[in-house]
C-alpha cells in the first residue's frame, strides 16, 4: 500500500528546465531575469503595483512590520488560530500579538470582536486567510480606518483566492505570501509582500536590500536586512505561474471530490465558504465531532496513519503556546471557537497529482470507522 503524503509539490512543467537555465547563465543569487519576471507577473496576479519577493513567508511578515515602522511597546491584533510565524514576526519587532477569536463563519479573525481588544497601543492588525479561505477584508479595514491602524494581510496559504471578485493581495496595506514546499505555487523556500503605495514600496525593497542607498554604493543610511529571494526560487515560481490555471483546477477537483465522498458522514463537518468568498483550494479540511462521529480527531488521525495516509492537525492556538500564554492569561483572552476549530479540525491529504483511487481510499478509511 502506498503512502498518501498530506502534500507533494507539483513541478512538472518547466520548472527543471528554467532552473538548469538559471545555472547556465550564473545568475543564481537574487539579480537576474526571473526576479524581475516573478515579481512583474505576481503583481498582476494580485492587482497590485508591486510584489516584493523575499526568502519565505515569516520573512515576509517580519519586513511588513518593520516597514509599518512597528515599535516596542506596540500591540498587533491577530487570530489566535493561525502558524506560529504570524505571532512570532510581532514579537520580532518588539511588538506584543493580541489574540482575538475566530469567526465560525470563516475560520479567520472575527471583525465582531476585535474592536474589544484595541487598546492606546494597538497599532495593526494582521488577517489570516486561514486555510485558504480570505478574512472579512471590507469590515477589517473600515473597522482600522476608524481606529486608525494599519492592516497586513496574512495570504500564506489564499493564493488567488478572491474576496467580492477581487484577487487577495491589494486588500489591504500590504499582503504577505509563502512559497513553502506545501503551498499552491512553490519554490520550496519563498515568500512575497504585495502593495501599492510607492513610499511604502521603496521602504520595503531598501529594507530587505541591507538598507542601502541606490545612488550610493556601500552607502547605508539605515540598518536593513538580507531578505532577498534568489533568481533561482524565482526560476520556480515562473514556471509554477505558467500552469496556474491547471494546478488550480486540478485542486478544485480534489476539493470537490472530497466533499462529494464525505456528504452524509455524521460527525464530520467542512470548512464553511462565505457567500463573498472563492477561497483558494489550498488543504482540504475536515472537523471531526467527536460525540457524532464516535471517535476524536486524533484518533482518527491515528487510523489514518495506520492506512498509510498522512493528514495534520489544525494549528495548536497560539495563545496555548508557552512564549504566549502568559500574555493571553493576563490580558484575559477568551477564544472559544478557536479552541474547538482546534481540538477537531483536521487536513486531508490534498496535491494536484492526487488521484482519484487514493482519494477514495482516504474518504473510505473516514466512512468505514465511524462508531
Ligand atoms: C498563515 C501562515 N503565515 C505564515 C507562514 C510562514 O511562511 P514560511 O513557512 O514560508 O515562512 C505560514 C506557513 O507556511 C502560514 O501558514
Amino acid at each position: 500500500m502506498a503512502k498518501i503524503p498530506v502534500s507533494f509539490a507539483d513541478l512538472t512543467g518547466n520548472e527543471e528546465k528554467y532552473v538548469a537555465e538559471a545555472v547556465r547563465s550564473s545568475w543564481i543569487s537574487s539579480t537576474g531575469p526571473y526576479v524581475q519576471r516573478f515579481e512583474r507577473e505576481f503583481a498582476e496576479m494580485c492587482g497590485t503595483r508591486a510584489a516584493v519577493g523575499v526568502c519565505n513567508g515569516t520573512v515576509a511578515l517580519h519586513l511588513a512590520l518593520l516597514a509599518m515602522d512597528v515599535r516596542p511597546g506596540d500591540e498587533v491584533l491577530v487570530p489566535s488560530l493561525t502558524y506560529v510565524a504570524t505571532a512570532n514576526a510581532c514579537r520580532y519587532v518588539g511588538a506584543e500579538p493580541v489574540f482575538v477569536d475566530v469567526d465560525p463563519e470563516t475560520w479567520c479573525i472575527d471583525p465582531h470582536r476585535i474592536e474589544d481588544s484595541v487598546t492606546r497601543r494597538t497599532r495593526g492588525v494582521i488577517p489570516v486567510d486561514l486555510y485558504g479561505h480570505p478574512a472579512d477584508m471590507d469590515a477589517i479595514n473600515q473597522f482600522a480606518a476608524v481606529h486608525g491602524l494599519w492592516v497586513v494581510e496574512d495570504a500564506a496559504e489564499a493564493h488567488l483566492a478572491q474576496y467580492r471578485g477581487q484577487p487577495v493581495g491589494g486588500l489591504a496595506d500590504m499582503t504577505t505570501f509563502s512559497f513553502y514546499g506545501n503551498k499552491i505555487f512553490t519554490c520550496g523556500e519563498g515568500g512575497a509582500i504585495t502593495l501599492s503605495a510607492p513610499q511604502l514600496e521603496l521602504r520595503t525593497r531598501t529594507l530587505r536590500g541591507q538598507g542601502v542607498d541606490p545612488s550610493r554604493r556601500y552607502f547605508f543610511p539605515v540598518t536593513g536586512y538580507n531578505f532577498r529571494l534568489s533568481n533561482l526560487a524565482c526560476a520556480l515560481l515562473c514556471a509554477q505561474f505558467e500552469r496556474r490555471e491547471g494546478l488550480l483546477t486540478a485542486r478544485r477537483r480534489v476539493f470537490s471530490r472530497y466533499r462529494e465522498r464525505l456528504t452524509g458522514i455524521e460527525g464530520i463537518g467542512f470548512q464553511p465558504v462565505a457567500p463573498w468568498a472563492e477561497p483558494a483550494p489550498w488543504m482540504f479540511c475536515i472537523t471531526v465531532h467527536e460525540a457524532a462521529y464516535g471517535r476524536s480527531r486524533d484518533e482518527l488521525a491515528e487510523i489514518l496513519a495506520s492506512e498509510e495516509i498522512e493528514t495534520r492537525p489544525f494549528f495548536v492556538p497560539l495563545h496555548r503556546l508557552p512564549m504566549f500564554r502568559e500574555e493571553s492569561q493576563r490580558r484575559g483572552e477568551q477564544l472559544p471557537v478557536t479552541e474547538r476549530l482546534a481540538s477537531s479540525g483536521l487536513n486531508l491529504p490534498t496535491y494536484s497529482q492526487l488521484s482519484d483511487e487514493d482519494l477514495d481510499r482516504v474518504c473510505e478509511v473516514i466512512r468505514t470507522h465511524r462508531r
